[in-house]
């Protein structure tokens, strides 16, 4: 494929694209996106009114969101954009609001990017907490794991062969959709979510929500000291190897190695990086989002991500390519012989 041939509009609106973003996060942010989806149509007045926000400040909020389509005009009123309705409202299975507020909170670290290019470091900002006193984001981190999950993990169990009789680890698995959707759909399976503690109270949410959540696991300890349980017939690893240095990930992979049965299969979600062809810039921006927000962390090739298989002892490690099509996410599998 011939290189791009970049035009001085291209340019503009790539440098100016998070003026679009910003835009989206203050529609969620300020509750316009969740009254909208829920109570349908209102004026830029009546929002400002019910929402205790600014009139002319929101009146500009919602000229800008008909502008980016995000929003359709019906008469003085505004009425979200046909899909929004769901995808934006706080309530519905496949919300993305969580999502959306998690990325507002990358904001910040990312606008110092240049700076962790010189560095290498990632970006330091005072550490802040919520309303709650739990660390600032958190919620939002977590449950935007659980909106992204959501979208992913259904019909993933049948790409991984699991069946009845078997047991699951989701390692580092979060809200423990994957687990949990797992379990729903395989009948006899017995799955398990091992997590950090303050993972446990957003697994708890997201298991009041499925058919088999009262009967899947949830162990709180920390993957680099505590023992994972086991041992298991699959060990699923979901969008962690990213966080972490290759030494790290290293002893994460060889750790989870060590639970499996013989036989088991260790299966990775990653966002794999191509640095030849790349499908999808993705996981390559992924990758700066970790050079900004962590030590060590990177996005992986698949030959990185068979490279730490191999050396903990798995055989046959295969890319098995994006987990569903269009997905800037993939697989990666290894067997313990
Ligand atoms: C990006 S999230 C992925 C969550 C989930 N696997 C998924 O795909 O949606 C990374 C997860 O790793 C967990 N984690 C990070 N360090 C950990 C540690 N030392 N021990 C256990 N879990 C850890 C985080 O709490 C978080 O849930």
């Amino acid at each position: 494929m011939s290189p791009k041939q970049w035009k001085p509009e291209d340019v503009s609106r790539l440098a100016h694209g998070f003026w679009a973003s910003a835009t989206l996060h203050a529609a969620v942010g300020t509750g316009v996106a969740a009254r909208l989806a829920k109570k349908g149509p209102a004026t830029a007045e009546a929002l400002a009114s019910e929402l205790g926000l600014d009139p002319r400040a929101t009146r500009m909020l919602v000229i800008a969101m008909h502008a980016l389509e995000l929003a359709v005009k019906q008469g003085e009123a505004y009425a979200l954009a046909p899909g929004l309705e769901t995808l934006l409202d706080p309530d519905a299975p496949r919300s993305l609001n969580n999502m959306v507020m998690h990325m507002a909170d990358l904001m910040p670290v990312w606008s110092h990017l240049a700076e962790s290019v010189r560095s290498g470091k990632p970006v330091e900002m005072p550490e802040k907490k919520d309303s709650n006193g739990e660390p600032a984001g958190r919620a939002h981190f977590y449950r935007a794991m659980r909106d992204i999950a959501r979208q992913q993990a259904t019909g993933t169990a049948a790409r991984l062969g699991l069946a009845s009789g078997q047991s699951l680890l989701d390692l580092a698995g979060g809200p423990g959709v994957y687990g949990l959707t797992f379990a729903d759909e395989t009948p006899g399976l017995s799955a398990t979510v091992f997590d950090l503690p303050g993972a446990k109270p957003y697994f708890q949410e997201e298991a009041a929500l499925h058919p088999r959540g009262g009967e899947v696991r949830f162990i709180a300890g920390d993957y680099q000291k505590n023992d994972l349980g086991g041992p298991y017939d699959v060990v699923w690893l979901s969008q962690v190897l990213h966080g972490e240095g290759p030494q790290e990930c290293r002893e994460l992979i060889a750790k989870a190695a060590s639970v499996l049965k013989p036989g088991g299969a260790l299966w990775v979600q990653e966002f794999v990086v191509d640095t030849e062809e790349p499908k999808h810039p993705w996981p390559a921006l992924f990758s700066l989002n970790m050079l900004v927000n962590t030590e060590e962390g990177q996005g992986y090739t698949a030959a990185d991500i068979c490279g730490f298989m191999e050396n903990a002892g798995l055989t046959g490690c295969s890319y098995e390519g994006p987990t569903r099509e269009g997905s800037p996410a993939s697989l990666v599998k290894g067997r313990m012989p």
